[in-house]
């Protein structure tokens, strides 16, 4: 190839670049191109492969194997500090490498409200802070208007914010089951080492994570619930911690008629900080 014709090829592929990102193409989900358009349509039932490719989701180590370092891992986590580094060198979950930056917390970890989310997304995992796209600015609106904030410094206005999965899984997919038994001895000892007073779970996958329950976010929601630790061998907590379920930001981006519902799940926290005297 000529030095002019690589300059063309390699200026053809920047704009082809370039358009990716400009259409919000920015990761790849698998190593080869797929043509959707493609008039020949594959056949219905493809024979098996010899031996399956494996999932891209499949942990490295094995569910088994992750789960058991996950909890023996977790356990040993004795500060905040302590389980962020735990987590970040942890290599059972393999949405690890296709993430940009772990996504560990935001807010006061004094705060009496813990909120916890899903999983970061595209800005979540561009700037390792979790919920801080389109979601977390609506979350941020509702939380305000109930005097908590994430930047407070007394622990009765703070929030504290952080997910069940730490790093992005890719295409912003569902964590799948696997994963979220993985990562539950994490968000578990997170919850132990912040010990806050109220969990507010948005969403099914943290509610369907921490209460333990195939019950769906529209059947939860409206009632609290006691949090009780599900990892064996995490001991018990110190004290009650109540947990309410509510729909994510995400889904009321979506449905914005739904903003009365979580309203409503908002005037429960309120009664319920009145309560056990954390309104300040
Ligand atoms: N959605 C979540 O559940 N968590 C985030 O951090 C961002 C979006």
């Amino acid at each position: 190839m000529t030095s002019n014709s690589l300059n063309i090829k390699n200026s053809i592929e920047k704009d082809v670049l370039e358009w990716f990102l400009d259409n919000g193409i920015d990761e790849i989900l698998a190593h080869e191109p797929v043509n959707k358009t493609s008039a020949v349509a594959p056949p219905l039932s493809a024979p098996s492969p010899v031996s399956p490719p494996s999932s891209s989701h499949e942990p490295l180590m094995g569910t088994a194997q992750a789960l058991i370092e996950a909890r023996a891992l977790a356990k040993q986590a004795q500060t905040l500090e302590d389980l962020q580094k735990t987590i970040a060198d942890f290599n059972g979950l393999p949405v690890k490498k296709t993430a940009m930056n772990m996504v560990f917390c935001d807010g006061n970890p004094k705060a009496d409200v813990m909120v916890i989310g899903e999983a970061p997304g595209a800005d979540e995992d561009r700037q390792g802070k979790p919920f801080v796209g389109a979601s977390g600015q609506l979350l941020d609106v509702i939380l305000k208007r109930i005097g908590l904030t994430r930047s407070a410094q007394n622990s009765h206005e703070a929030t504290y914010i952080s997910n069940i999965l730490n790093w992005r899984p890719p295409g912003n997919r569902t964590p799948t089951p696997d994963e979220m038994k993985i990562a539950l001895p994490f968000i578990e000892r997170h919850i132990q080492l912040v010990s806050p007073k109220i969990l507010v779970l948005v969403g099914n996958t943290p509610m369907k994570t921490l209460l333990n329950t195939k019950e769906g976010i529209k059947k939860m929601r409206g009632k609290w619930h006691t949090y009780q630790t599900i990892t064996p061998d995490f001991g018990t907590l110190d004290h009650e911690i109540f947990a309410l379920p509510t729909f994510h930001p995400a889904f009321l981006l979506r449905n914005p008629y739904e903003k009365k519902t979580v309203w409503q799940d908002m005037i429960l926290l309120q009664e319920k900080r009145k309560d056990l005297g954390l309104l300040s």
